[in-house]
């Protein structure tokens, strides 16, 4: 089992939406069995909050459920994840600026880095955007999650 965790600023817009699309994805090609996704804020505004209401609309609009509860990264994650995400360079300083972090630094890469279209290396913050850049925002995750879970696949492959 490898596990995934998806970063962001929040919790409530592009990591609870990467998480969902994973575990949609991981459904659709019955690997369940060999992947699991969470997702987290590297700060802690929104703990213990739903989903941004756009990001549920955008993700159900494009089929993709959302059920999650906002929470703060913990330093456990660092043990308990096998690859973690964050979604921009400003969440990966914050994860890097953690007391032991450099331990784990080769777990930590950028979401992006696992995108096709590499014209940009973050997935950008679309909170004090328009329901567009969410849309936006959901295309970006769907496409880099596709590659993603192929790296995934052919490192450890469903027995
Ligand atoms: P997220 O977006 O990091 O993608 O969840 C944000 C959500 C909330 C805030 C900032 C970004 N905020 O400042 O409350």
């Amino acid at each position: 089992m490898k596990r995934v965790l998806f970063v962001c600023l929040g919790n409530i817009c592009r990591s609870p939406m990467a998480e969902a699309i994973f575990n949609r994805q991981v459904l659709e090609k019955g690997l369940e069995k060999s992947f699991q996704a969470d997702s987290c804020g590297t700060a802690n505004y929104h703990v213990g909050d739903a989903p941004d209401p756009r990001t549920v609309r955008t993700s159900l609009k494009n089929g993709t459920l959302i059920r999650h509860t906002g929470r703060q990264f913990s330093r456990l994650d660092f043990e308990q994840f096998d690859l973690i995400l964050p979604m921009d360079i400003s969440n990966r300083s914050n994860l890097r600026a953690l007391p032991g972090a450099e331990k784990f630094d080769e777990k930590i890469m950028l979401m992006r880095m696992f995108d096709p279209d590499q014209s940009e290396m973050e997935v950008p913050d679309p909170y004090y955007g328009t329901e567009k850049d969410f849309q936006h925002v959901f295309e970006m995750l769907d496409r880099s999650i596709q590659h993603l879970i192929e790296v995934l696949e052919k490192e450890s492959p469903a027995t």
